[in-house]
C-alpha cells in the first residue's frame, strides 16, 4: 500500500467464447487450459505478483464452472469472490456490477479474461498514478488492429477509441488491461448492458476525461481462437511467453520437456511416437507406436492409435483416437452442443 498502488481487481470472464466453440460449449474460455492451466490461473498469479490482494471474477456465461475451482482462493494466495450476471451485462455492464463486493476504495484493476500478457502491470499502475488519470489502458501494436479496440494518442493521452473498425487509424489496440478510478466506475449505467469499449470509452473521452495508455511491446496474446489458444501454450513452453503460473506448474515436477512440448511424467509415450511443436500431452495419455503430435492439446487419459497423425488438433479428455486416423486443425470429443 506504500506505493499508493491498487489493490483490488475485477476479472471479466463472462463472455460465450463463441470463437472457440465447441471447446467452450461446455468449459467456459477463461478455463479452458493453456499450457496444462486454467487460464484464469496465469492472470490470477499475475495480478497477486503486482500486489492485488482481492479479485472478482465477472461471471456469466457457464458461471457456475469458477467457484468448485477457485473457491474463496486461499489456495492461490489472493481473496477470490463472485459476481453472477442473470443474463449477459456486456463489459461495462459487469465491471460496474463486481465493482460492488470489492472492499478496497483505490483504483481497480479490470483484466480482460482471455489475454495472455507479459507486460509490466505495476509500470502501467505507475503511469496511472503520476500522471493523474482516470483511466489507464495497456496498450499493444498489432499487425492487422481491424478486430480489436483501436486508439490515437498524443504522448500518452488516449484521443479517442473505436472498436473494431474497417480501417483502422493506427495500429495501437486496446491490449485488455485497464485501471479505473472509482469515479469512474460510478458512473456507469447499472441493470442493463453496457460495453465499456464502445460506450463508456467514448462517453468518457467526449467529457474530457483522462485516459491514459501504457503502450509497450512485451509478449501480448488474445487466446480467442483455437489457433491462439495452441499458440500460448507453444509460446510459454518455449518461453517466448512468460507466466508466473506457468514457473509454478513447472515447480511441481508433474511433467517433463519433448522436443519443444510438455508430456506429463505419468503419460505412456511409445518409443517410436514423435511430439513436437508445443504440444501438451496430459495426465494418463498413452500415445502408441508411430504416433505423430505436432502443436496439439491431449487431454487427460485420452489414446492416440499406433500411426495417427495429429496437427494443431485438440483430444478431450478420455476421448480415443483409432490407429492410423489422421487430422489437421480439428476438435475431438468435446459436446457438439451445451
Ligand atoms: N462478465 C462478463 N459479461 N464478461 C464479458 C461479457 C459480459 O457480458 N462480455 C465479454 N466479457 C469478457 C470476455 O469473457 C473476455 O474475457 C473479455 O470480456 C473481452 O471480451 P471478448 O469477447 O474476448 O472481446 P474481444 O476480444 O473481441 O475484444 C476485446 O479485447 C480486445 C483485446 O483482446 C476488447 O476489449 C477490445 O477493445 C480489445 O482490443
Ligand atoms: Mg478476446
Amino acid at each position: 500500500m506504500q506505493s499508493g498502488r491498487p489493490t483490488s481487481a475485477i476479472l471479466l470472464v463472462g463472455g460465450f467464447g463463441t470463437r472457440l466453440q465447441p471447446l467452450t460449449f461446455s468449459t467456459p474460455k477463461p478455463m479452458l487450459p493453456v499450457a496444462g492451466i486454467p487460464f484464469t490461473e496465469h492472470q490470477i498469479a499475475k495480478a497477486r505478483a503486482a500486489g492485488i490482494t482481492e479479485i472478482v471474477l465477472a461471471t456469466s456465461y457457464l458461471a457456475e464452472v469458477f467457484a468448485p475451482h477457485f473457491g474463496d482462493g486461499e489456495r492461490f494466495g489472493i481473496k477470490i469472490s463472485y459476481a453472477v450476471e442473470k443474463s449477459a451485462l456486456g463489459t461495462g455492464g459487469a465491471i460496474a456490477n463486481a465493482a460492488g463486493l470489492l472492499r478496497g476504495t483505490g483504483p481497480i484493476v479490470i483484466f480482460n479474461g482471455d489475454v495472455l500478457s507479459s507486460h509490466e502491470l505495476q509500470a502501467q499502475m505507475d503511469l496511472h498514478r503520476s500522471g493523474g488519470a482516470d483511466v489507464t489502458l495497456h496498450l499493444t501494436s498489432v499487425p492487422d488492429a481491424r478486430a480489436f479496440g483501436v486508439v490515437e494518442m498524443d504522448g500518452s493521452r488516449i484521443l479517442s477509441f473505436n472498436e473494431k473498425m474497417e480501417n483502422p487509424p493506427t495500429k495501437i489496440i486496446n491490449a485488455g488491461c485497464y485501471i479505473f478510478n472509482r469515479s469512474v466506475i460510478d458512473s456507469i449505467p447499472r441493470d442493463r448492458a453496457v460495453s465499456v469499449e464502445r460506450e463508456v470509452f467514448p462517453a468518457l473521452l467526449a467529457g474530457g476525461s483522462k485516459i491514459l495508455g501504457y503502450l509497450d511491446s512485451s509478449y501480448w496474446l488474445d487466446i480467442g481462437t483455437p489457433a491462439a489458444l495452441l499458440q500460448a501454450t507453444s509460446d510459454l513452453i518455449s518461453g517466448r511467453a512468460q507466466s508466473i503460473a506457468f514457473t509454478e506448474l513447472l515447480h511441481q515436477d508433474l511433467y517433463t520437456r519433448i522436443s519443444g512440448s510438455l508430456v506429463a511424467l505419468d503419460a505412456q509415450i511409445e518409443p517410436s511416437a514423435i511430439i513436437q511443436d508445443g504440444s501438451l500431452i496430459a495426465s494418463k495419455v498413452r500415445i502408441e507406436n508411430g504416433a505423430t503430435i505436432v502443436g496439439s492439446v491431449i487431454g487427460q487419459s485420452a489414446r492416440i492409435g499406433p500411426g495417427a497423425r495429429l496437427i494443431h488438433t485438440f483430444v478431450a479428455p478420455h476421448c480415443e483416437i483409432p490407429g492410423g486416423f489422421i487430422a489437421e486443425n480439428q476438435f475431438f470429443g468435446y459436446l457438439e452442443e451445451k
